[in-house]
């Protein structure tokens, strides 16, 4: 089928891209520049000349500490109303939708694992922006899919395990919280489930993220492990670290959908990475 891909110069959306090829899709990967989402007349010209028979959205203000502050209005007006504008041209061409969103909609009080009936309740700016951005695509009615994923990384984009080994190139310890608990989740499994979902018939929201939970402490700890490098990572707590935007203390996913996707463990995710990286042990 022929699959167009938004933000696809962004982490995900470069992996998107990649995974619907190698899916043996026609792919149509538009980065900003070729194609802005708030912009509701390029998007649906864009639609209307590429005809694809699905979007995979991965466009998105992703800057969670500058939404909380100046970018607010900018994460609304792509997060949430770029959203809607995809999803309506995307329902008023009868292009199905695989809509990317995050587990910052929860707000991390709950003790067990986040499934799709749980009532989410954002604690940031960026969170509830995306929670917007899940009701406009469900609100212009059309043939969707919302994918809840967290804590990414992959080879297209910095996160916290590239952080992590340029950090630990100049100094010999680090300091990670170990009171923020999720599921990692590498791009380069993510995407070929994202591209699943391009052509099931699954409607509504899905949870897919890495199997397994840790901390980010836990997690810094197996990618200096992993890539062979000696840095210790000393335990530190979300109140002792200032930061503009609330995160949720533990926002694991899990799903109760019969036949949800399953992704490999996020120790394999991050295996992948490094190998993608060329970063050995
Ligand atoms: N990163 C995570 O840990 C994480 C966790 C859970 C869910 N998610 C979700 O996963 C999706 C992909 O995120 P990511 O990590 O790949 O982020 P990313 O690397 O920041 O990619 C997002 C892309 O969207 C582009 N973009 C921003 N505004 C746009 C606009 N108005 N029109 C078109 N494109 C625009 C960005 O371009 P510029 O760089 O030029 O602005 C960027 O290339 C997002 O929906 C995000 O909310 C991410």
């Amino acid at each position: 089928m022929r699959i167009l891909v938004t933000g696809a110069g962004g982490m995900l959306g470069a992996d998107v891209a990649r995974a619907a090829h190698a899916g043996g899709h026609e792919v149509v990967a538009l980065a900003r520049a070729e194609l802005d989402v708030t912009d509701a007349a390029a998007v649906e010209s864009v639609l209307a000349a590429a005809r694809p028979q699905a979007a995979i959205h991965c466009a998105a203000f992703t800057d969670v500490d500058g939404a909380q502050g100046d970018g607010r209005e900018r994460a609304a007006a792509v997060n949430a109303h770029g959203a809607g504008t995809v999803a309506r041209a995307a329902a008023a061409a009868g292009v199905r939708l695989v809509h990317v969103s995050t587990d910052y909609v929860f707000d991390g009080e709950q003790p067990t694992p986040y499934v799709e009936s749980d009532a989410p309740s954002p604690r940031s700016v960026y969170g509830q922006t995306k929670l917007d951005g899940e009701h406009a695509v469900a609100a212009a009615g059309g043939s969707h899919a919302i994918v809840r994923s967290s804590w990414l990384f992959g080879p297209a984009g910095r996160n916290f395990v590239a952080t992590m080994l340029d950090l630990a190139a100049d100094r010999d310890e680090v300091t990670v919280v170990t009171d923020q608990v999720g599921c990692p989740t590498y791009t380069g499994h993510l995407a070929p489930a994202l591209v699943a979902l391009a052509s099931a018939p699954a409607e509504g929201v899905h949870h897919v993220a890495g199997a397994g939970a840790c901390s980010w402490h836990d997690f810094a700890i197996e990618i200096f492990r992993q890539a062979g490098v000696d840095c210790r990572v000393l335990p530190c707590t979300t109140a002792q670290i200032a930061r503009p935007a609330p995160r949720p203390a533990f926002s694991v996913l899990a799903s109760e959908r019969p036949g949800a996707p399953v992704l490999p463990r996020w120790q394999d995710g991050l295996a992948a990475y490094l190998v993608a990286r060329n970063v050995h042990a």
